[in-house]
């Protein structure tokens, strides 16, 4: 096991304070914060590489070009993708989906007759892209109903399948509660009733090692922000022969092979899918990411969020009223409500106290109706976070509670 005090030191914002308190970052699942060696590779990028890919014949554009197409194969190599070409680059998860759902849209393969499956648990990025795509081609979203513990109802599940189901969309871990879905069991049964799968990665990516090919689903989806990359770059994984087979969903440069004004003929993979300017620099530092988080180990980060996920758990359950969300076993989230208290206050007094925590629904608004609530407080926690920060978390939220009571 590593120890998160001394990672702290890769991260410059952590040395600040908030409200004149030291910063306890706890909304990781929001996004994370950026290690040095992140931020060194943007600034490596516009200080000695900056220029267009894919295009110039000069030093600078082969260079960029180079170090972008490295930073796919070492995406391809983290996700044990088949070939580089899986990898499209995107500006984040809800891109991603989008760009899956809106390309099967213009597939003209679905019909009034097919159904999309998705979960109670999904966040609305999960949600709305396949409600537009069942609005376009008639299709009819289905929804996998999760028990009182925040697991999904796998006999619910089972039953939901059938020939109509043409893709399954669901999270691995909720952003929400915490839970960490079986998503190669439920994907194995998906594919068996010859659906295809789509993974949101996004909360999976910052806590678990992912191998596409042993997982066997069809799509994965996840953003950089969360992997201690910057914002605005983010990751389509897709199988080449499906990825082949769908036609693309931007039009413009750099997708396209060759162009008349009556006719287009569309690039090869992964560029297919690429049109425009990509955001270089956050590829290359996506890359940064991927090779910091290695260096660490992602089993060695789990462990240590499972066991700090716990730890807040522990020390939060003598808060009178607490209800905690989720199963027990939560993967880097701990979600709760605590009787009486609203989540808004409660988040807004543990920031002046320099807690950052999420409240509100999680942009999960049909998940805290199943519970009948309108949010939750929420702490999450990344490879930096400590017993300490634990503490501190605890020790001012039993503060705070004391205030609102
Ligand atoms: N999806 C992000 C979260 O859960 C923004 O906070």
């Amino acid at each position: 096991m590593f120890d998160p005090e001394s990672i702290k030191g890769d991260f410059p914002i952590l040395d600040r304070k908030v409200n004149g308190r030291p910063l306890v970052y706890l909304d990781n699942a929001a996004t994370t914060q950026k290690p040095r060696a992140v931020m060194d590779a943007s600034r490596y990028y516009y200080e000695v590489l900056n220029s267009n890919i894919h295009r110039g014949t000069h030093s600078l554009a082969r260079a960029a070009t180079e170090t972008f197409e490295r930073a796919r194969h070492t995406v391809a190599t983290h996700l044990n993708a088949a070939a580089d070409e899986e990898i499209i680059f995107t500006s984040g998860t809800t891109d991603a989906i989008n760009l899956v759902a809106n390309s099967l849209a213009s597939s003209a393969t679905l019909g009034p007759a097919d159904e999309i499956l998705i979960s109670t648990l999904e966040h609305h990025s999960n949600i709305v892209p396949w409600q537009m795509l069942c609005q376009r081609c008639g299709a009819t979203l289905k929804i996998i109903p999760c028990h009182d513990d925040g697991t999904l109802d796998q006999a619910a599940f089972t039953a939901l399948l059938s020939e109509r189901t043409k893709v399954l969309a669901l999270t691995w871990i909720s952003n929400a509660f915490g839970t960490l879905n079986p998503v190669a069991a439920m994907t194995a049964a998906a594919k068996q009733a010859g659906s295809l799968v789509l993974i949101d990665a996004a909360q999976a990516a910052p806590h678990l090692p992912i191998d596409v090919q042993a997982l066997g689903a069809d799509f994965l989806v996840f953003s950089g922000h969360k992997v201690y990359a910057p914002t605005g770059i983010g990751v389509l994984w897709g199988r080449a022969a499906i990825l082949n087979a769908l036609p693309p969903w931007r039009g413009g440069g750099e997708m396209i092979k060759e162009v008349t004004f009556s006719h287009t003929t569309y690039n090869e993979l992964p560029y297919k899918f690429e049109a425009g300017t990509p955001n270089i620099e956050g590829v290359i530092a996506l890359a940064a990411a991927i090779d910091y988080i290695n260096a660490i180990g992602l089993a060695a980060i789990h462990s240590l969020e499972l066991h700090l996920t716990r730890a807040a758990a522990h020390a939060l359950a003598d808060i009178p009223g607490i209800h905690f969300f989720g199963p027990p076993e939560r993967s880097g989230i701990l979600s709760f409500g605590i009787e009486g208290l609203h989540h808004y206050d409660l988040g807004t007094l543990l920031d002046k106290m320099g807690v950052a925590v999420r409240t509100g629904h999680h942009c999960c608004q049909p998940l805290m109706a199943r519970f009948a609530i309108t949010g939750t407080t929420r702490a999450s926690f990344a490879l930096y976070n400590s017993e300490a920060d634990v503490r501190a978390f605890a020790e001012a939220t039993y503060k705070v509670v004391a205030m609102l009571r």
